[in-house]
């Protein structure tokens, strides 16, 4: 199941010849036009078709009014290759953050620049001739997050790259050179203690390391966790006493004729783990499960009797399989995940070592995000993007009341795509949905993108403020509300 290096070479050697051969002369003008081309892949096309300009605007036309307490920045990354670069799969296009600033009502200025990465400014390979990772070589293009003062461009098998508020790139960031592996795009940050809580999976040996940040930012606590081969673990969760390890059914396969060498293996066995957080009181107690996948979790919490209950998306093998081909880039496929990824719960007791999962909604959902300041305690809302249409159509936000099962939805006309909602509350707030929905939304109707601002508590009314924006935003991956007393 490990890969040797010479395997990872081979893989290496692959993906090289793979972005070459794919490379299209024709792309940056099939890439132009609004609705993109069969021919063009899935990640760069549609909804996901790329800038290639770095632009900066000021005092943003806005439609309805910005709520004047909301004081910020809202970055959010995804992968943008440059012009006339097919790299193959859609985690492997080079990062670029668009990033809206906001204070007084006004929507201040509009950014968006690629993280200055070696990979984008060099070409630096992510493999090295040794057949390791250089973690340097990152296409920083998953994520955006700020912690301890520092704002953080996240891709899962790399360092993490800084940039100012103002989205230039300062460079890799190793947290003083304690940080030696990569760093997942999912980092909790415990709004308790401040720590960040985070890990590293690698396709190499270790497969998985957990790593702790405190409040100020300093890297405390490393740790290997034994247990996970090379499966995909994307993102985690965390609860007051635990942290919860899903290692899924989707395993690293050099066989494989695709550009992303991950696949759905039932042969490998999945788990759930579940470790205590102080990290004195033992190890990681694993629970088999049925072969499933997971990409992203909206929170987990411990109910009155110790049981734990995660909250996210749960993705069957046909669910894996569409996601999949999005990320491999056939042609004309909608968005991820696509077709049947669904609202799942699991109940967790630690103690007895049993877990069970329940689908409870039918509707296809991704990109999950709750109020923050729930992290690792109960949280009654969830809010996600929807995709009914198989990404092609009736795309939305929703909302779910874990407490009550109801759901609210947020249906958007063909041809337009919001992005993940990223959940701001509103200082004055007295429950947990008093706050606002930030999220980018493109139209291929007008070609044209906006922020749309959404009242969490009644999401189905529509935008309370729509900023529209210059020039195009392609849909993204992952972004965070960056308040001014965060930097
Ligand atoms: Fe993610």
């Amino acid at each position: 199941m490990t890969p040797t290096r010479r395997d990872i070479l081979r893989m290496a050697s692959g993906l090289a010849a793979s972005a070459v051969a794919t490379s299209m002369p024709t792309f940056a003008a099939l890439a132009r036009g609004p609705g993109g081309s069969p021919s063009v892949p899935s990640f760069l096309s549609g909804h996901f078709r790329p800038v290639f300009d770095e632009a900066t605007a000021f005092d943003l036309p806005v439609r309805g009014a910005i709520p004047p307490v909301l004081s910020g920045r809202y970055f959010r990354n995804g992968h943008n290759p440059k012009e006339g670069i097919n790299p193959g799969a859609w985690f492997y296009g080079s990062g670029m953050i668009h990033g809206l600033r906001i204070s007084g009502g006004r929507a201040e200025w509009y950014r968006n620049r690629w993280v200055k990465t070696p990979a984008l400014l060099e070409g630096k390979p992510l493999f090295t001739d040794q057949g390791t990772i250089d973690l340097t070589a990152s296409a920083a293009g998953t994520s955006v997050i700020a912690h301890a003062g520092r704002i953080l461009a996240l891709q899962e098998v790399n360092l993490p790259f800084e940039i100012t508020p103002e989205l230039e790139t300062l460079g890799a960031y190793d947290f003083g050179g304690a940080l030696t592996t990569m760093m997942t795009a999912h980092p909790k940050v415990c709004p308790r203690t401040g720590e960040m809580l985070f890990f590293g999976n690698s396709p190499l040996a270790p497969h998985l390391t957990y790593h702790v940040a405190d409040a100020r930012g300093a890297l405390i606590h490393s740790e290997v966790i034994d247990g996970p081969a090379a499966s995909i673990i994307h993102d985690f969760a965390i609860t007051e006493n635990y942290v919860i390890w899903f290692d899924p059914s989707a395993v690293l396969d050099l066989g494989l004729n695709q550009p992303f060498p991950y696949d759905w293996n039932d042969k490998y066995p999945a788990r759930i783990g579940v470790m205590p957080r102080d990290r004195s009181k033992g190890g990681v107690r694993w629970i088999d499960v049925p072969s499933f996948y997971a990409l992203h979790f909206a929170n987990a919490w411990e109910d009155a009797e110790g049981k734990i209950i995660v909250e996210g998306p749960y993705f069957d093998r046909l669910a894996w399989d569409s996601a999949l081909d999005f990320i491999n880039g056939v042609a004309a496929h909608g968005a991820p995940p696509a077709d049947g990824c669904v609202r799942g719960q699991w109940r967790i007791d630690p103690k007895a070592g049993t877990a069970t999962v329940a689908l409870l909604d039918d509707l296809t959902v991704e990109f999950p995000t709750i109020n923050l300041a729930h992290t690792g305690r109960e949280s009654r809302y969830v809010y996600a993007c929807s995709f009914p249409g198989a990404g092609q159509r009736g795309c939305g936000i929703v909302k779910y009341d874990v407490r009550s099962g109801e759901r609210a939805l947020l249906t958007l006309p063909d041809g337009v795509m919001a992005g993940e909602p990223c959940f701001v509350p509103d200082p004055a707030g007295t429950a947990e949905d008093h706050g606002w929905l930030l999220t980018y939304v493109g139209d291929l109707r007008s070609n044209a993108a906006e922020l749309w601002i959404l009242d969490a508590t009644r999401i189905e009314a529509g935008p309370v403020a729509a900023i529209e924006l210059p020039v195009w935003v392609p849909a993204g991956v992952h972004g965070s509300w960056i308040d001014d007393l965060a930097i």
